[in-house]
């Protein structure tokens, strides 16, 4: 039987690294209309302490434009703008313009939005927070980047009553990944696959606070401790202790591996990051982190994707794209013709959930898309038909 070992190594690397090659940094933090960022020069606005800055950061071959601890040397993203684009080359411009809004030029005579606001803006400035702000002309916020969260949240930040944070691809993509994390109206802080509803067979973590009311949210402090509040500001749950403050930045993020983390920054040692606590040790905690027809056993702490007994996997050294039937693999693996799938969700006896899909056809009734299952499968989303189904028993 064929396998793949993938190693899941956290340690104080899993972060983004960011070439320095930026120059002439503009410190300020009052934005007033007309003003640019370009990648190369005057790539970004700087907080009033230097601490954190919004622009432009190097990703790939091109450019992302997010917010970045600064000033240290692992230049970590804490925040995305349009996090599923793809990079932006050297010569584009990001400005807030004389209409009062923030808008990207890449190509000729096209501006993207940065940030999505009906009014608008007169003025913008980058926290000490880390809060990314628009005011109108009496001062008032009218859009800020702690309520628009991707996969991270920062001291003050506050995640509220039906939203979610979503895991990146991966340390060096900052795309939406495989995990979400909600705080839903139910009380529950609950972790989910993507694209799976918010029922209890999808869950792998849970805060266990449901019926706390519809007004629970979750809290980190600054001085590490991630907890949640219900409305009265008196019941509340931590989910951490407390750690040093001083020269120490905490923040949580939900990792690409789906488990989520506090993680400090020592501005002492040039801002490296460890990790003070995170939501599980099971690298195989997470539903979904093998791809279809694969299961996750923990081997030496390590996690690693095994497929179940008759299938192979779809492409050898990539364990996201799971495994197939062994004896169907061309039809798995087909050129691009409609081809219908089934899909199980089997409870293996050790509790497990994990998908199953065969490649037979299918009556055409209770079909469902299901765009993350497809993207796996490599196939045209709308070509493809999945049913769901589920058994107990396997394995
Ligand atoms: C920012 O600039 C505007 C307009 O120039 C000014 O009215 C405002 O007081 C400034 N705010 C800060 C915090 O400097
Ligand atoms: C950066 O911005 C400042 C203030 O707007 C401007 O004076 C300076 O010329 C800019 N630097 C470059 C390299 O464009
Ligand atoms: C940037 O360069 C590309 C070609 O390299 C060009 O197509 C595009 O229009 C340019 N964008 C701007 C804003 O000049
Ligand atoms: C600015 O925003 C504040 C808070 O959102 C609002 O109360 C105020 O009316 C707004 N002012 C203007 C001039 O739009
Ligand atoms: C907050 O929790 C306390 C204790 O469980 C409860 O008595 C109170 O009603 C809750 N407040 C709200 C607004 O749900
Ligand atoms: C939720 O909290 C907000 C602010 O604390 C409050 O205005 C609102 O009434 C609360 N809603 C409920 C249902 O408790
Ligand atoms: C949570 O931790 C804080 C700080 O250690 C403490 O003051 C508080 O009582 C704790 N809350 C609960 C509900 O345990
Ligand atoms: C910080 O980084 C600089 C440059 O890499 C290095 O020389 C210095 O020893 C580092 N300081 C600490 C405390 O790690
Ligand atoms: C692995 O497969 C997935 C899905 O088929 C694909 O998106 C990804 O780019 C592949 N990764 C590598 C390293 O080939
Ligand atoms: C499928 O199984 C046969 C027989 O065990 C084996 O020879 C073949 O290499 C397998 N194919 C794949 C894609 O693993």
């Amino acid at each position: 039987m064929q396998r793949f070992h993938f190693l899941l190594i956290y340690s104080i690397s899993f972060l983004l690294f960011v070439s320095f090659t930026v120059t002439a940094q503009q410190t300020r933090s009052n934005i007033s209309l007309g003003s640019p960022l370009t990648p190369t020069r005057n790539s970004s606005w700087l907080s009033g302490s230097g601490r954190y800055a919004f622009g432009f950061y190097r990703r790939g071959n091109g450019y992302k434009v997010g917010i970045f601890l600064a000033g240290i040397l692992e230049k970590t993203i804490v925040w995305t703008a349009n996090r599923d684009d793809p990079p932006v080359p050297s010569n584009a411009t990001l400005l807030l313009n004389t209409e009062g809004k923030l808008v990207l030029q890449s190509t000729e005579g096209r501006d993207t939005d940065i940030v999505y606001i009906s009014l608008p803006a007169s003025s913008a400035s980058m926290l000490d927070s880390g809060n990314f702000v628009l005011y109108n002309s009496s001062g008032g916020i009218i859009w800020q980047s702690f309520g628009h969260p991707t996969d991270t949240i920062l001291p003050t930040q506050r995640l509220l009553p039906g939203v979610e944070l979503f895991s990146s691809v991966s340390e060096t993509d900052p795309s939406t990944g495989k995990f979400r994390l909600k705080m839903q109206q139910d009380g529950n802080l609950v972790q989910y696959p993507i694209n799976t509803p918010d029922t209890g067979p999808y869950a792998y973590y849970a805060s266990g606070t449901d019926g706390w009311g519809d007004n629970v949210t979750l809290n980190l402090d600054v001085d590490g401790r991630l907890y949640l509040l219900n409305s009265s500001s008196f019941n509340s749950k931590n989910i951490t202790g407390v750690f040093p403050t001083g020269e120490k930045i905490y923040l949580m993020r939900v990792d690409s591996d789906g488990i989520f983390r506090l993680y400090s920054h020592n501005l002492r040692q040039n801002g490296t990051s460890s990790i003070e606590w995170q939501s599980s040790n099971n690298k195989c905690a997470p539903i979904g982190v093998c791809g279809f027809n694969s299961y996750c056993v923990l081997n030496d702490q390590k996690g690693e994707c095994l497929c179940v007994p008759g299938f192979a996997f779809v492409n050898q050294g990539n364990w996201t794209s799971g495994c197939e039937r062994n004896f169907t693999a061309e039809s798995c693996s087909n050129r691009g013709g409609p081809v219908k799938y089934k899909i199980q969700l089997w409870t293996t006896l050790s509790g497990k959930i994990i998908r199953i899909l065969f490649c037979t056809k299918l009556p055409k009734k209770t079909v469902k898309k299901h765009v993350w299952w497809i993207a796996i499968v490599k196939l045209p989303s709308s070509r493809v038909k999945i049913v769901s189904a589920k058994c107990k028993g396997f394995l």
